[in-house]
């Protein structure tokens, strides 16, 4: 191996920078010249690399977002672009990347280490989605939760005060996990997600039952984003027209949950998975996502790692059923 590249790719994440760091003080302490790549996968189709020391990771530990940028480039989905991206690489020598990034920064990774076998990449998981196989948790996940969790907080306490219902939606693009996690530590009355079908009339009921029992319509529905029903929107124009006794309000979480400063574990388990990140490499694997399964690192090739989605544990949802 000569030199090594490190860039961060898709949706950023919160925890993104303390995984470059790990990649770059580590490689450094084992005699690697790393390089940093801006921009992801449109940096390296426009030669925007930079030689990286020590210092150049220096205080960014608790910042949001990446230092390096980040981007979804579709231009890396063409094979010019992508031999554009090699020759860039091979003219400072770097024959093995790390690649921060979700599904399609793997996907990226996959077609072009066919296509260029003499480049070998290994990738750590940085999406707030937590949708990848190969994982507990994804970079980002935690402090997405938490700044959703927080965010939620704040919206009962007017909810209680108006005696409203709730609509709030989470990101979480296909996947169910910041809705599950975030529904729970507020104590939601329903979570729809997308991994489970959405019964519309069963929630419906369970509104109305809930206010004639209690004389209280303040309330909260978590709603991912890619739910079938279509969102927080939809689902409460349904819940309004069946429910016309609740004052109902929506909110869209957004972008708040991908930005701010990462939480204690998303530090941790970024800085554990960079440093590991350069240590397969110098072992001469590819091809695999680095990952933490019940506190020990795995290797999980990259096409199970984007294929095989996680899976939500039916007995979270039980719970959710039970203490709402
Ligand atoms: O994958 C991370 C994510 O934040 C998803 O939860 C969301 O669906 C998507 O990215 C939004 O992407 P963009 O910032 O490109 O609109």
């Amino acid at each position: 191996m000569k030199n090594i590249g490190v860039f961060t790719s898709g949706g950023d994440s919160p925890g993104m920078n303390a995984c470059i760091r790990a990649v770059v003080r580590t490689s450094i302490s084992m005699g690697f010249q790393v390089f940093g790549i801006r921009d992801g996968y449109e940096g390296m189709i426009d030669d925007d690399i930079i030689a990286m020391d020590s210092k150049s990771v220096s205080n960014i530990m608790q910042l949001g977002g990446t230092i390096l940028r980040t981007a979804r480039s579709e231009r890396f989905m063409t094979a010019e672009g992508r031999k554009l991206a090699y020759g860039n690489l091979k003219k400072r020598e770097i024959d093995a990347l790390v690649a921060i990034g979700g599904n399609g920064t793997f996907t990226g990774a996959k077609i072009f280490m066919q296509e260029f076998p003499d480049i070998r990449i290994v990738g750590t998981p940085g999406t707030i989605d937590n949708d990848l196989y190969g994982t507990d948790f994804t970079i980002g996940f935690d402090t997405a939760v938490n700044t959703a969790m927080n965010a939620i907080d704040n919206i009962k306490d007017t909810a209680n005060a108006h005696n409203r219902l709730f609509f709030v939606e989470v990101m979480g693009r296909d996947a169910g996990f910041i809705a599950m996690r975030t529904g729970i530590a507020t104590g939601a009355e329903a979570i729809l997600v997308p991994e489970t079908p959405t019964d519309m009339q069963k929630l419906i009921d369970i509104l109305d039952k809930r206010r004639k029992h209690n004389k209280s319509s303040s309330a909260i529905v978590v709603v991912a984003e890619g739910d079938e029903v279509g969102g927080a929107i939809e689902a409460a124009a349904e819940a309004k027209k069946a429910l016309p006794g609740y004052d109902i309000r929506v909110t869209i979480l957004g972008h708040i949950q991908r930005g701010g400063r990462p939480t204690c574990s998303d530090r941790v388990l970024a800085t554990r998975l960079g440093l590991e990140a350069v240590r397969a490499l110098a072992d001469g694997k590819k091809g695999v996502m680095l990952g933490i399964i019940h506190k020990d690192i795995s290797y999980t090739p990259f096409e199970k790692a984007i294929k095989y989605n996680q899976r939500i544990n039916p007995l979270i949802l039980e719970m959710v059923d039970i203490l709402s």
